[in-house]
């Protein structure tokens, strides 16, 4: 048995949102998030002696054994393995863990491919490699298409955009350029329903495919994110607020009318919506909302505002919620040293 490889993950909230995949996770548009930091996923993997030809795994969640997630990973691994070639030599244990409750609408795959690519690409001997985050980038999008964007601190761009040229429908890029006031935003994470999600991301973005405003949706994202790029350069919070506002609903528009439609805002994500504008009105704080894939909010505001915004928040709020999970801009995955 040989040591362990540790990495840590962050999740990501996308503020420019991916919707709509072609074969391998090719993005239809460009999209945009931010880094969190309090939520991540840790793997450790352990290499042990191999007991039969072919490739092996055991996947620990919690410390429990996981079969879903070891069959989902096996099939990860049987597509990509000559990437990993640690997994030719080796059985694999990996052990995880998160460090934020299941259903949150945190993305926990992103943050789960994100570690699973770092550990083993880190146990296969990459970690020197100049490159080893776009390598860890381009994998972690073979398991998760938006896992590809938690390998960068602060902002990341994944998608081509033909005016900028360092980005690619493979893998994520770092944003550079960043104006100071952008440099620490929160992320207020509203629980407004813990059930598991009624339709996958996966059916989700299927429904694209034919979807009657499919290609002026991906114009719009990928306008959205040349305009979040000046934006996030010039500091403009105006913008900034409008541009996440809009693709929060358009999101959440596409998914209502689709072939077979469907809603995953409830009574209480209005709610929180509309005290959020009003908030915001009152205030002129520029806190704004967005959405996954579910019910919960997400609510993004300057550093400077915190005690402010909290306060809204516990009192008009909190009440109506299951739980408020607070984060932060972050920065970037982390090798864990034992
Ligand atoms: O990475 P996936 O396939 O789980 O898709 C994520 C899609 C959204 O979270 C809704 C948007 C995004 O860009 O993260």
């Amino acid at each position: 048995m040989s040591e362990k490889v540790r990495w840590r993950c962050p999740s990501n909230i996308a503020l420019v949102k991916y919707w709509g995949k072609r074969e391998n996770q090719i993005p239809c548009n460009a999209s945009l998030s931010m880094t969190l930091q309090a939520a991540f996923t840790e793997v450790a993997i352990t290499c042990l002696d191999k007991t039969q030809e072919g490739l092996e795994i055991e996947y620990f969640f919690d410390g429990k054994k996981n079969q879903p997630f070891e069959t989902r990973i096996l099939q990860y691994l049987m597509a990509n393995r000559n990437s990993f070639p640690v997994t030719r030599e080796h059985k694999i244990r990996f052990e995880s863990t998160n460090s934020f409750p299941h259903s949150t609408g945190i993305a926990s795959s992103a943050s789960a491919f994100g570690a699973i690519a770092l550990a083993l690409l880190s146990a296969s001997g990459k970690e020197s490699d100049p490159d080893f985050l776009r390598q860890a980038s381009y994998l972690a999008r073979l398991g998760s298409g938006s896992a590809c964007r938690s390998m960068f601190a602060d902002y990341a761009l994944w998608g081509s955009l033909a005016d900028y040229t360092s980005s690619s429908d493979e893998y994520a890029v770092a944003i550079e350029h960043v104006h100071s006031d952008f440099s620490d935003m929160r992320d207020a994470i509203l629980i407004v329903d813990d059930e598991a999600k009624k339709v996958s991301s996966s059916k989700g973005h299927g429904l694209m495919n034919g979807h009657p405003y499919a290609e002026t949706r991906f114009i719009q994202a990928n306008q959205h994110c040349r305009m979040m790029l000046d934006v996030l350069k010039s500091g403009d919070f105006d913008q900034f607020v409008s541009i996440i506002e809009r693709e929060a609903l358009a999101l959440h528009a596409m998914m209502m009318t689709s072939g077979d439609y469907y809603l995953l805002m409830k009574p209480g994500t209005i709610h929180a919506i509309e005290e959020i504008m009003n908030f915001r009105k009152e205030t002129n704080i520029p806190v704004c909302f967005t959405l996954d894939a579910g019910p919960n909010v997400h609510v993004i505001y300057p550093g400077k505002h915190e005690n402010r915004v909290r306060e809204f928040l516990i009192a008009a709020l909190q009440p109506h919620l299951k739980d408020i999970i607070y984060d932060r801009i972050g920065s970037g995955p982390e090798k864990i040293m034992y």
